[in-house]
């Protein structure tokens, strides 16, 4: 159990909103534990949406450095509760819907692209900087970022690393919405109680056809976790997780 994810369930809507601000929201082995839990259980605890949100300036800053520090020691990602999350979002049979207000980064992005409605403040912003710290991305962001956004914005995001702001999102695709600061949650909750009041079956049945071939996306996840279990292991992941701990620059001359 931790106080770090907290879930509150309120006329078959479950919020699940990260609570660590003091570490940006960033996301260890219990939270994701604890995310993949509320997920799961959904449907048998009668939700039928899911919202996701942070706090006021950050949604989430992504994989806990330290954690994929201690990662790195495992040959095998696939029995994580890191993978336990990504793979409930992927066969979620309960439609999501996030709230994002401030900083989102890594999977706090990937995630979202598992959403079908994502709502986003004015001061959001979005990053994935998997290249700068020696990774490949994840979540099946691979497959469904190109999708969503076309290879050249998915390449410039994925691989370069570009901040995408709130508007930027919303012309990519990724974000349904942008609210001024503090609405964001209102708007999210409003897109909520709206899919809660649609026909339950039809709403499965539809949800299904729309988001399409959900094994492909598993196989993706899995795919993508045999490369960035090595990536976690190598000298580039290693010297970009020091330098972050240590509040320096990485220098990958000295690591290849
Ligand atoms: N993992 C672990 N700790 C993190 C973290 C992460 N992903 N993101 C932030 N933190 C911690 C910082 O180490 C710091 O801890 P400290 O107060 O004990 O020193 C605290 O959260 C506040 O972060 P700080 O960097 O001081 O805040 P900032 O406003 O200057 O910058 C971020 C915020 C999110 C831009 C910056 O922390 C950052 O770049 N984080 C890493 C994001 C990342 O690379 N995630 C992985 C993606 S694959």
């Amino acid at each position: 159990m931790t106080d770090h994810i907290q879930i509150s369930d309120d006329d078959g809507i479950r919020t699940v909103r990260f609570n660590r601000a003091e570490k940006k929201n960033a996301i260890t082995q219990e939270m994701y534990t604890a995310l993949a839990g509320a997920l799961e259980s959904a449907p048998n605890d009668g939700i039928s949406v899911i919202l996701f949100a942070g706090q006021l300036g950050v949604f989430s800053a992504g994989n806990d450095i330290q954690d994929f520090m201690s990662r790195a020691m495992t040959a095998d990602l696939s029995a994580t509760a890191t993978m336990q999350f990504l793979r409930a979002l992927a066969r979620s049979k309960t439609p999501m819907v996030a709230a994002v207000d401030g900083i989102a980064i890594g999977v706090g992005v990937t995630m979202l692209f598992h959403c079908d409605l994502v709502y986003a403040s004015k001061q959001s912003t979005f990053k994935t900087p998997f290249l700068n710290l020696g990774l490949v991305p994840e979540a099946a962001s691979s497959l469904i970022a190109p999708r969503i956004m076309g290879h050249q914005r998915a390449f410039e995001m994925l691989i370069l690393g570009e901040t995408f702001d709130a508007e930027r999102a919303l012309n990519a695709g990724f974000v349904n919405a942008v609210s001024s600061e503090g609405d964001v949650e209102a708007a999210a909750l409003d897109a909520a109680k709206r899919l809660a009041a649609l026909p339950p079956e039809a709403l499965r049945l539809s949800r299904d056809l729309v988001r399409g071939d959900e094994d492909a996306v598993v196989e993706r996840i899995d795919k993508e976790a045999v490369l960035f279990a090595e990536r976690l292991k190598s000298d580039e992941a290693s010297e970009a997780f020091m330098a972050f701990m240590q509040k320096r620059t990485p220098n990958f001359k000295k690591a290849s």
